[in-house]
C-alpha cells in the first residue's frame, strides 16, 4: 500500500497535467525574485524573486485569474534553513533546490518565467527593466516587462557595512554558491596546512577558520564546521588536529540575541565544550587576504586592537539593501524615511504605490527577516489576490444578473432575486480578508555536536530547549518543512550517507 501510495505520488509529481493558456484579458501580475506574477487579461501581475516570499506566494495563487509572470535569476528556490549544512557535505546542495519550472508547471494555467534579474522598476509607467545576467546571451538580453500588479520579494545582498577587505577576501553564507565556495576551500585550507615544509605558524594560520556574526548563519556554520572536523576531517588527516579551530567573532556582547537569555547562554557553554571559541564585544573594522583586525571593547569601556591571522573567513554580519530596491525607495517620496526595506502598510501593499507589493527581506513591515515571516507574507498575498479576483468574477455575475432580474417575471424573477442574494453573501465572505498578521511559531537553530536550541511559541507562551532532543526536533521539523517530496527523500538519503560513511573530504 505505502509502495503503490509513493509510486503514484511520484507518478503525478513526473506528469503533470495540461495547463490553461494565460487569457489576455487578464491582469498581468509580475513576481520578482521567484515569486510569481499574474498574467495580462484584466491584471498583468508580475513577480520579482524565486525566494520564500515569491515561492510561497505563486504556491497558494490561483494562477488562472491572472496572467502571471515571474522574474529571478536564479531559477530554483531554495531551503536556506539547511544551506549551513552544504558547507560540509553533510547534505549536497542539489538536494534543497527545487526548480522553479518544476513549480510553475504544476500550476493549474501557465506562468511565464523569465531568468534575469530586475534592474529598474520604473513604478509610475509601471514597468520593469530586466537584463539576462547569464552566461549564455541571445540577441536580445536587456528588455522590459510591463505590469499592472507587482510583487517584489528579491530578498536582501549581504552587509558589509563598508567595512575594507571584506568582499574580496571572506565568503558569505547565502546562496548555493556561496555553500561550494567554503566547502572548496575548507579542503583547500587543509591541503595546504599539510603542504611539505610549512612552517607551523603558517598551518595555524591556515587552520584559523574565523566566522564574523554571532547570528544564527555564524552559529549554524561554526557548529557545522566543528562537527565536520570532529567526525571526519581528524580521522582523515590526523596532522592538523592540533592546529584547526574555529572561532566566532561577533559585535555585541552575546551570540543569538533573538533567543531567551537560557539558550544564549546553553549555546555559549555548548560552543566552549565544542572547543569553539567566541569572542564577543569585538567588532572587526578590517580585511586583509590573511588577517583581520578588530576592536575589543574591555570590561571597563576601553578598546584594544586585536590582529587575528585566517585561512577561511566567512562573513555573515546579515542584511543589506538590493540596488533595484534602493533604487525603486528612491522614486517614491512616501519612502524617504525608510532605511532597511520597502515600507509596507498592513496588506503588504508598498506605501506610496497602489499597485505593489513587497514580501520577505525586502519589505519592511515590523518583523524579523526570516523565512517564516516571508513565507507567511506570500501565503497572505495569494489568498489576497485570489480573492480580488473572485471579488470581481462575483461583481460582473452580479451586474449580468441584475440586467437579467429587470427584464424577467414571476418566477424568473423570484429565482434571479434569490441568485443575487446567494451572490451577495458570497461575496460578503470573499472580501472578508483582514490585514497581514504574523503568526510566530518559534525560533530553531543548529549549534553543532547533534545539539540545537528552539524557542517555541506554545499556547501564548514559549517554551526555551537546547540540546539533543531538539535537535532531533530540529532534523523533523526541517525536513517536514522541505519544499517537495523530493526534497526531503534526498535529504533523508544525505543524511544517512554522511552517517554511513562519513562526510567527502575531496576537493572538487
Ligand atoms: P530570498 O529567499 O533571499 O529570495 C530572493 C529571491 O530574489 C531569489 O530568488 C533571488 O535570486 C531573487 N532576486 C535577487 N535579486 C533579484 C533581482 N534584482 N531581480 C529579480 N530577482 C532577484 N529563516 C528562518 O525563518 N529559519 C531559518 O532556519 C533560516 N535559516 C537561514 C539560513 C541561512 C544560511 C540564511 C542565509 C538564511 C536563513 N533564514 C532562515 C532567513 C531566510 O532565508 C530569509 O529570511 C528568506 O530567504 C527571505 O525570503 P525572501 O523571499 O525575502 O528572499
Ligand atoms: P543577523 O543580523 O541575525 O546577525 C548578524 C550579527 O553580526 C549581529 O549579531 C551583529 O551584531 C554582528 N555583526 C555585525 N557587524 C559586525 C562586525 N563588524 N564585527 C562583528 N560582528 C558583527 O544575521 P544572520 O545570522 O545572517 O541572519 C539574518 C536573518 O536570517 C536573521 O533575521 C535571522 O533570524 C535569519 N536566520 C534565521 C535562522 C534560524 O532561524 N535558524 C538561520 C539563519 C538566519
Amino acid at each position: 500500500g505505502f509502495l503503490g501510495y509513493t509510486g503514484y505520488t511520484i507518478y503525478l509529481l513526473r506528469t503533470p497535467s495540461e495547463q490553461e493558456e494565460a487569457d489576455p484579458s487578464k491582469k498581468t501580475l509580475v513576481i520578482l525574485g521567484m515569486c510569481p506574477s499574474i498574467g495580462t487579461a484584466e491584471y498583468l501581475l508580475t513577480k520579482i524573486g524565486t525566494g520564500w516570499g515569491a515561492v510561497s506566494l505563486l504556491k497558494k495563487l490561483d494562477t488562472e485569474n491572472y496572467n502571471v509572470i515571474v522574474i529571478s535569476p536564479r531559477n530554483f528556490f531554495l531551503f536556506t534553513p539547511l544551506l549551513p549544512s552544504c558547507t560540509t557535505g553533510t547534505i549536497e546542495h542539489r538536494s534543497i533546490m527545487e526548480p522553479v519550472r518544476n513549480i510553475l508547471r504544476h500550476k493549474k494555467a501557465t506562468v511565464k518565467y523569465y531568468e534575469a534579474e530586475a534592474t529598474k522598476i520604473d513604478y509610475q509607467k509601471k514597468v520593469v527593466y530586466i537584463n539576462d545576467d547569464s552566461e549564455i546571451k541571445g540577441d536580445i538580453s536587456s528588455t522590459e516587462v510591463p505590469f499592472d500588479m507587482l510583487v517584489v520579494g528579491v530578498g536582501a545582498e549581504n552587509a558589509t557595512f563598508g567595512i575594507p577587505g571584506v568582499r574580496e577576501h571572506s565568503c558569505f553564507l547565502k546562496e548555493v554558491g556561496d555553500a561550494q565556495q567554503i566547502r572548496k576551500r575548507i579542503m583547500d585550507c587543509v591541503e595546504t596546512a599539510s603542504f611539505k615544509d610549512q612552517s607551523p605558524e603558517e598551518r595555524k594560520r591556515l587552520l584559523h577558520m574565523v566566522v564574523v556574526g554571532g547570528g544564527p548563519t555564524g552559529v549554524e556554520f561554526a557548529g557545522e564546521l566543528q562537527d565536520f572536523f570532529e567526525q571526519d576531517l581528524k580521522k582523515w588527516v590526523p596532522e592538523i588536529v592540533d592546529s584547526f579551530h574555529v572561532t566566532l567573532v561577533e559585535a555585541l556582547p552575546n551570540v543569538l540575541p533573538m533567543f531567551s537569555k537560557q539558550l544564549i547562554d546553553y549555546t555559549e557553554k555548548s560552543f566552549k565544550e565544542e572547543s569553539i571559541t567566541i569572542r564577543t564585544k569585538t567588532m572587526v573594522k578590517n580585511v586583509t587576504d590573511k588577517t583581520i583586525e578588530a576592536e575589543f571593547t574591555r570590561p571597563d569601556g576601553t578598546k584594544e586592537k586585536e590582529i587575528l591571522p585566517y585561512g577561511l573567513l566567512v562573513w555573515a554580519t546579515g542584511n543589506a539593501l538590493r540596488p533595484v530596491v534602493k533604487d525603486l525607495m528612491s522614486q517614491i517620496p512616501a519612502q524617504k524615511d525608510s532605511r532597511r526595506g520597502l515600507a509596507v502598510n498592513e496588506y503588504l501593499v508598498v506605501n506610496g504605490t497602489e499597485n505593489i507589493w513587497a514580501v520577505g527581506d525586502c519589505a519592511i513591515a515590523n518583523y524579523a527577516p526570516t523565512a517564516q515571516v516571508a513565507s507567511q507574507e506570500g501565503a497572505f498575498l495569494a489568498r489576497l489576490f485570489n480573492s480580488l479576483a473572485k471579488t470581481e468574477t462575483i461583481n460582473a455575475e452580479l451586474a449580468n444578473l441584475s440586467t437579467e432580474q429587470a427584464k424577467a417575471t414571476g418566477e424568473e424573477r423570484t429565482q434571479a432575486l434569490n441568485n443575487i442574494k446567494a451572490l451577495q453573501r458570497q461575496l460578503r465572505r470573499v472580501k472578508q480578508i483582514g490585514p497581514f498578521e504574523y503568526s510566530h511559531q518559534g525560533s530553531l537553530a543548529y549549534i553543532g555536536h547533534d545539539k540545537a536550541v528552539a524557542d517555541i511559541s506554545w499556547l501564548s507562551g514559549n517554551i526555551a530547549s537546547g540540546g539533543t532532543v531538539t535537535y532531533w526536533f530540529w532534523k523533523s521539523a526541517y525536513v517536514n518543512m522541505c519544499f517537495s517530496t523530493r526534497n526531503r527523500m534526498l535529504v533523508l538519503v544525505d543524511w544517512v550517507k554522511s552517517y554511513i560513511f562519513g562526510r567527502d573530504v575531496s576537493r572538487e
